[in-house]
């Protein structure tokens, strides 16, 4: 089996930069200090594990925490939250993405100028909940072309799209959205990891008989890789999060097999599952 890893697979430039952070401030703080993190800093069980054993404690509202510093993961947070920590004189390491720190700011200042605020994105996504706390949580949001019907008409709107959304679902969707309004201003915020990720996956798809897609279950970027694959081969791609999930014996008909790995996803759990598709 010849084996293939596509390029751009793995930690994207914001995971990296939040991660590094994270490991620099544990390095310095001193024993007493307390260490949150707003929700797990990335979609990596083993990682979130790391860090927990070094005292970084998980959790999901900023409200329960009475001293020390707050980690703001690389999906960022309302403006609320901002406000909470200085309030209650909590640090904040600001690990907060700037493709998405860009998008926060647009959605403010487009708010502010009277503009509806339109998120194709993922509602539930953390990404998509925290910019929408930029515009007093008014933002519609739009994850599906057929939604759109429900959109009301609206004199001027601003469109932003999460970062790790495809690029086709974008174009597809924004295309609706732009009739609902007299005047639109649209931004293609899909960050640019996101964009090159994408299109070595397809370009690697093209390539290969079969593709094993690696990030965690949950992870939004992961997903998408798995959706532009499974486009273009629906019977042979496998996503993955550890080496114990490789479809072992499903895989021995293949000869070329490309791999790509979403966003949070660690070097080392790459090289394992490679090693192991290699001696298949
Ligand atoms: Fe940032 Fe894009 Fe990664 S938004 S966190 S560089 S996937």
């Amino acid at each position: 089996m010849k084996v293939t890893l596509a390029d751009y697979s793995g930690f994207c430039f914001g995971v990296e930069k939040a991660i590094t952070t994270t490991f620099e401030e544990l390095d310095h703080k001193d024993k007493s200090q307390k260490i949150f993190s707003l929700g797990p800093l990335i979609h990596n069980v083993q990682v979130v594990k790391e860090l927990e054993e070094r005292g970084v404690m998980v959790t999901e509202d900023i409200g329960s925490i009475q001293e020390g510093s707050v980690i703001i993961r690389s999906h960022g947070v309302p403006k609320s939250v901002y406000e909470t920590a200085d309030k209650m004189t909590l640090t904040l390491i600001d690990a907060t993405c700037p493709f998405v720190k860009r998008i926060q700011t647009i959605v403010e200042e487009y708010y502010k100028k009277g503009y509806a605020i339109a998120i194709i994105g993922n509602p539930q996504h953390p990404e998509v909940i925290g910019i929408n706390g930029w515009c007093d949580n008014k933002a519609l949001i739009i994850q599906e072309e057929k939604e759109v019907e429900n959109v009301p008409d609206v004199d001027k709107l601003c469109i932003v799209v999460q970062t790790t959304m495809s690029i086709a679902q974008f174009e597809k969707i924004s295309a609706v959205l732009e009739k609902k309004a007299r005047l639109v201003t649209k931004f293609n915020t899909i960050c640019s990891a996101t964009k090159q990720r994408q299109k070595a996956a397809k370009d690697l798809a093209e390539k290969v008989d079969a593709m094993i897609v690696i990030g965690g279950y949950h992870s939004s970027n992961t997903q998408k890789l798995v959706s532009i694959c499974n486009d273009i081969r629906p019977e042979a791609t496998f996503h993955v999060e550890t080496s114990k999930d490789l479809p072992v014996e499903a895989l021995k008909q293949y000869d070329l097999v490309g791999v790509t790995a979403g966003a949070s996803t660690p070097k080392w759990v790459i090289n394992e599952i490679i090693q192991k598709l290699r001696n298949i």
